[in-house]
């Protein structure tokens, strides 16, 4: 499987949707796409309050085999996980708090992009300084356990998640 999303979404960018029913679906597509992610990837997560944000990302953090509990950074605005604690360093980032891009950068946001895998809970509240090609991952919430999960990335990525809600 290639590791690089970048040449992935340069090469056919799609936008697919995923219905999950459960926590679990939702974190195991999150847990298929950390297969794709290398430092300098981003994955930019949005939608409600309760929506499965955090759920989703819980699941990339497993498939980077992150020891550590993960939770919500709503405090401290960014949680680390060092490359110690799993396969590689992770940012995982939560903007609701936060009002300005200025902000973002203030917590060394250009670093981070550059060094980890960041995930951003919020991602859809700065467009102007998120990198172009992070993957979108938009989450609906529908009846019940239900979520839909829309996904923008390459092709080859997109398929690949198939598997995970199969
Ligand atoms: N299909 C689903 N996907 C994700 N979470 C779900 C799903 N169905 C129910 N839930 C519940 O919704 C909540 C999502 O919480 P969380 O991931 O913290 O949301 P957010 O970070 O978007 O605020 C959890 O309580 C989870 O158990
Ligand atoms: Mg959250």
């Amino acid at each position: 499987m290639s590791a690089s999303i970048h040449a992935d979404a340069r090469a056919r960018p799609v936008r697919r949707s995923f219905d999950t029913d459960g926590p679990g679906q939702t974190a195991r597509v999150g847990g298929r796409l950390a297969a794709w992610l290398a430092p300098g990837d981003t994955v930019l997560v949005s939608g409600d309050l309760g929506a499965g944000k955090t759920c989703f990302i819980q699941g990339i953090c497993a498939g980077l085999d992150i020891a550590e509990p993960v939770t919500s950074p709503t405090f401290t605005l960014v949680n680390e996980y060092d490359g110690r604690l799993g396969r590689v360093p992770v940012a995982h980032f939560d903007l609701y708090r936060l009002d300005d891009p200025e902000s973002v950068l203030d917590l060394g946001f250009d670093e981070y992009l550059d060094a980890c895998v960041c995930l951003v809970e919020w991602g859809d509240k700065f467009p102007e300084i998120m990198p172009s090609d992070a993957v979108k991952v938009t989450i609906e919430i529908g009846a019940g356990t239900r979520r839909t999960l829309e996904i923008a990335g390459g092709g080859k990525l997109v398929a690949d998640l198939e598997a995970a809600v199969r």
